[in-house]
């Protein structure tokens, strides 16, 4: 979910909604607002933030304080009533609120036995209750130390902004495992689940950590911990560009994501290659490197899209680096009883650094005492702040919700790190470092080359727009990008779809194989190209529908296959880089064809903030 605050000179509805739009990419299934203007008014509804825009067109919005909120839903359906921001009984408290409260149902009987009575199935109303219960205890009470009497009664994970009618000159918030950025102005602040809405105003920031509260005034921004201590504040320099934003002339931020890929990759890797490729340079790794390379094993974690760069990234290491891997998804990690120790190095890989359960992983990976570093895009997020040590992916603002960008960028990152540390360890030659790293710069350039087919994979994707399931198959690195075309189909064209390792085809996927199956092969030429062939060759005889993904001039599968979209020649240890950009291609389309909303997938979040 996105939240969004404002406090200052300005007419606060126009900033919120500017806000929201920006943060919609985070959740958008219910949008409201509440301001402050000589009485608390809330104004809110199921539906985008356009909706919200145009139910307010009707009404009268006026106020220089306010708060707001783009939903996701995770208590109660997304309904007017869900929405946020939720009133108290009184009308006293109005909160937006990201995350989960987990006792909220004991929370809510004890709440009912002081007669308050609720109007949503949600926690946050249970929130705004408590701190009204709290607010009307004493006039001793103040707005503030409701909220630090509310929150010191909750379990789970918050992110909230909260206005209080009876004390109209503040905007209080406080985080616990949820992310909330305060912007600086001059005699105004700005509130936000992340920088985006922010950078237009100033680029002067504190980030909230857990347990910190600020509490804005026109002229004076306090910050202290929930147990009311004073906390010192840090400010960082927001370096966003705002055009980064647009759409750029492109129909949908996915596919203007999907071609900047060959600048991003760029951008990821320009500045660490040294003259003559002499050398890699990873800055945020420098100090702890010796440590990596002396490493037993290292475990990498993430979630959805960053789990299968870590998968990637299994093969190379151990193959280049020679060093055992694992990979795991955040949220099982998290609650096993994982047997990690000083000698582990731990990677989180998240594009936003602000998934629950990666970040719950990296607490506890720390806790073990493994060295734990992490892999991320958005500069100031919260993974960034936690990790011992990390690289960025430079992959600049992702707003479409399926990743695209940020996973090439993170593919770029691992494969350069793989290549220091084998270097660093001695296991790999100096002539194939030197040949892996000159072939990576020429990365971007093959990437254009598959942009150019943009139009030929569109008629591929007419052809199958119509299936109702479709099976990918990829071998050795290419089975994670097989697994990430799959998702990428799911996400946002709601085909049912799943991505194998090919070997693995004849144990299960087969008896999905009919003359309706599309099945989508990655079967460039490299080491397993035989072998693939013969996959092909079995789901040609149950007369399933082959796309291949091929090498440039392949006109031997030409022939044995219905579709092919070519890849130019690369290091099969960069093949990801490439083979995945015709299926982000492939799905963007056949998803556009089905007259989905590729932006805004139904049910998803770029960012998910609860476990
Ligand atoms: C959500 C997004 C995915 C993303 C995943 C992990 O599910 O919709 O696109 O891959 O979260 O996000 P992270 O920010 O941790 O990479």
């Amino acid at each position: 979910c996105g939240i969004v605050g404002y406090i200052g000179t300005r007419e606060a509805f126009p900033v919120l909604l500017n806000g929201l739009k920006k943060l919609e990419y985070r959740g958008y299934d219910s949008a409201g607002v509440a301001l402050l203007n000589g009485s608390l008014e809330v104004f809110k509804k199921a539906g985008k933030v356009s909706d919200l825009e145009r139910f307010a067109g009707t009404q009268n919005i006026s106020g220089d304080t306010g708060i707001g909120h783009t939903r996701w839903a995770t208590h109660g359906e997304p309904s007017d009533k869900n929405a946020h921001p939720h009133l108290s009984a009184n009308r006293i408290f109005s909160v937006v609120h990201n995350g989960i409260i987990e006792n909220y149902a004991r929370l809510k009987t004890d709440l009912e036995k002081h007669k308050f009575s609720f109007r949503s199935e949600t926690d946050t109303e249970v929130l705004a209750n408590l701190m009204e219960y709290f607010y009307m205890q004493s006039d001793e009470v103040t707005a503030e130390m409701a909220v630090q009497l509310a929150l010191s009664k909750v379990v789970g994970a918050y992110g909230i902004a909260v206005l209080c009618s009876r004390e109209k000159d503040k905007l209080i918030v406080a985080r616990k495992g949820s992310p909330l950025v305060v912007g600086l102005g001059k005699n105004e602040y700005f509130v936000a689940s992340d920088a985006s809405p922010i950078a237009e105003f100033t680029s002067h920031v504190v980030y909230l950590n857990d347990y910190d509260m600020a509490v804005l005034q026109k002229n004076n921004f306090t910050l202290k911990n929930i147990e009311n201590k004073p906390v010192s504040v840090t400010i960082s320099n927001l370096d966003m560009q705002i055009g980064e934003l647009d759409k750029n002339g492109f129909e949908h931020f996915m596919l203007k994501e999907i071609f900047e890929q060959p600048q991003t990759i760029e951008d990821t890797f320009k500045g660490r290659l040294k003259p003559e490729y002499s050398d890699i340079v990873l800055g945020g790794l420098h100090h702890v490197f010796p440590r990596i390379a002396k490493a037993g094993r290292i475990v990498i974690i993430g979630c959805g899209t960053s789990w299968h760069a870590a998968l990637i990234a299994e093969y190379l290491l151990e193959d280049f680096a020679q060093i055992p891997v694992e990979v795991e998804y955040a949220s099982e990690f998290r609650y096993r009883k994982p047997l990690l120790n000083k000698n582990d190095v731990v990677i989180l890989i998240s594009q936003s650094g602000e998934t629950a359960d990666t970040l719950a992983a990296l607490r506890l990976a720390r806790e073990k005492g493994a060295l734990v570093l992490g892999i991320c895009n958005v500069v100031g997020s919260t993974l960034s702040r936690e990790t011992e040590a990390g690289v960025y992916t430079h992959a600049g603002v992702e707003i479409g919700v399926a990743s695209t960008k940020a996973f090439t960028a993170q593919v770029t990152v691992l494969t350069l790190f793989t290549l220091k540390l084998a270097k660093t360890r001695g296991t790999i030659s100096d002539e194939e470092y030197s040949l892996l790293v000159k072939e990576l710069a020429e990365i971007p350039k093959k990437g254009r080359a598959i942009l150019e087919n943009n139009e030929k994979i569109r008629q591929v994707a007419e052809k199958y727009k119509d299936a109702v399931n479709a099976l990918y198959l990829g071998r050795g690195t290419l089975f994670p990008v097989a697994m990430e075309g799959a998702l990428k189909l799911k996400e946002i064209s709601y085909i049912h779809a799943e991505g194998y390792a090919a070997g693995e085809m004849k144990h299960g996927p087969i008896a999905l194989v009919d003359d309706n199956l599309p099945v989508v092969v990655v079967a460039p030429q490299d080491a397993w190209y035989e072998k693939i062939i013969s996959n092909i060759q079995e789901v040609k005889a149950r007369k399933g529908n082959v796309i291949a993904i091929v090498t440039e001039g392949d006109t031997g599968l030409k022939e044995l296959t219905d579709d092919v979209i070519e890849i130019p020649r690369s290091h099969p240890a960069l093949a990801p880089l490439l083979a995945v950009i015709p299926l982000q291609l492939l799905a963007y389309h056949i998803a556009v064809l089905r007259g989905c909303n590729v932006d805004q997938p139904r049910n998803l979040a770029k960012s998910v903030t609860v476990e």
